[in-house]
């Protein structure tokens, strides 16, 4: 039986969860902050119970009571993060992994052995997730389509995946979960869960196999650590393990720890964004030079009716995008923003703004590339009236420089 802990207590909500989640041993530790162990090899108590433990680790186990043997295979912090973070998800497992891409290609891998190389993708996809299915990099044959219902037609007895992303990027469109599950038939479903984070949205409660993160984003939360991590069951669990360790992908200790640590504080920091990323969007409405804004908290953004509470995604998110009808003149707002910054990535406390034809998405095939006057917007944890006031310098700043340029051509 297994005893019950902080980490599996299903009574506890995900507040308290994402707080005390990875953390069961720590009293018995005597400390009160999760310890970083750097070890890279760990000592063996003899060559038989070592060479034991070595091979239980490299097929997939746990550590159990034997030795750690060698960080590849298996660290105590990077065990907690994946502990906690299994809690949240509500998984089995999870496992981590030393970026967003490194999970990806651990998971094609695991399910090109498990069930055969066909991808079925749904774009629209992260630009790098994209690139790596139609490179066939991984010796994996990808069909992307772009509908539920296309879904269902491209799925084949070899297929080892059925790859989304929900809401996608960058457009911020919605993809019914149980209706994509019910397409993929006996497929495993692979939800990019980044951008909703376990705080609004549970893939495998909707029947996922898989629910991956770039913990870069909201899981870090602060720019500063590079990270993925995939919950799951454990029998995909431990057809993972043994590919991370083969090659050499696990997550870094201090960046476990500094994901663990970001758990903590999830729930507040996705509510805080969000509520500030609803008033931005609702303003963007408004501003001259936006011809569209998608966020899922708009009207005419969820046709489906996903967002809401008790819904699939309990709350619309931080990420939004608008259109601002061309290259010139999101290049001129991507650069005429001061308390935004340029940058990639997101889920960041600091508002990022980034133009993906240019930057995430500049690998994706032409058909499946943003509009070149898309621009993705993450809110951060600034007040919304201080981002809506720099949006709205950068829009009119781009107005006056297009109204001077078309004067002058005149
Ligand atoms: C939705 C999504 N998935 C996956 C990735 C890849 O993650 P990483 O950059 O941590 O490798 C990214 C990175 O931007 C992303 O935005």
């Amino acid at each position: 039986m297994v005893a019950m802990t902080t980490s599996n207590d299903a009574r506890l909500r995900l507040d308290s969860l994402a707080v005390h989640a990875g953390r069961d041993e720590l009293r018995s530790l005597g400390v009160h902050a999760a310890p970083i162990d750097l070890s890279s090899t760990n000592p063996l108590a003899g060559v038989d119970s070592g060479g034991d433990a070595y091979e239980r680790l490299a097929t997939g186990g746990d550590v159990g009571d034997g030795s750690a043997v060698y960080q590849r295979l298996w660290n105590p912090t990077v065990a907690r993060f994946e502990q906690a973070l299994a809690a949240l998800e509500g998984a089995e497992a999870a496992v981590a992994f030393a970026s967003g891409m490194a999970t990806t290609t651990a998971v094609l891998t695991a399910a090109r052995q498990r069930r055969g190389a066909h991808v079925v993708a749904l774009r629209p996809l992260y630009g790098g997730t994209d690139h790596l299915l139609a490179t066939g990099l991984l010796g994996t044959e990808t069909t992307f389509v772009d509908s539920v219902e296309a879904v269902e037609r491209a799925v084949r007895p070899d297929t080892g995946l059925v790859i989304a992303e929900t809401p996608a990027n960058p457009t911020l469109e919605l993809v019914d979960l149980d209706a994509l599950v019910a397409a993929a038939g006996e497929a495993p479903v692979l939800v990019d869960n980044t951008f909703a984070t376990p705080v609004l949205q549970r893939p495998l409660d909707h029947g996922a196999a898989l629910s991956m993160h770039s913990a870069t984003k909201y899981i870090g939360g602060h720019g500063d650590v590079l990270g993925g991590v995939v919950a799951c069951d454990e029998a995909w669990a431990r057809a993972l393990r043994p590919v991370r360790a083969i090659t050499g992908a696990i997550a870094h200790p201090l960046s476990a720890y500094l994901m663990h640590r970001g758990l903590q504080t999830l729930p507040l920091r996705v509510r805080a964004q969000q509520a500030g990323a609803v008033r931005v969007a609702e303003a963007l409405l408004d501003l001259p030079g936006v011809r569209a804004v998608r966020f899922p908290g708009l009207d005419g953004c969820d046709p489906r009716g996903l967002v809401g509470p008790g819904r699939q995604m309990a709350g619309p998110g931080s990420m939004l995008a608008i259109d601002v009808g061309s290259f010139a003149a999101a290049a001129a707002v991507a650069e005429g923003v001061r308390l935004f910054t340029h940058a990639v990535s997101l889920g960041s406390v600091d508002s990022l703004i980034q133009h993906p034809a240019s930057l995430t998405h500049r690998p994706v095939a032409p058909e499946a590339k943003p509009d070149a006057g898309v621009l993705r917007l993450s809110i951060g944890l600034e007040h919304p009236d201080d981002l809506i006031a720099d949006l709205a310098q950068a829009l009119e700043a781009t107005a006056v420089t297009a109204r001077t340029a078309a004067a002058a051509m005149r």
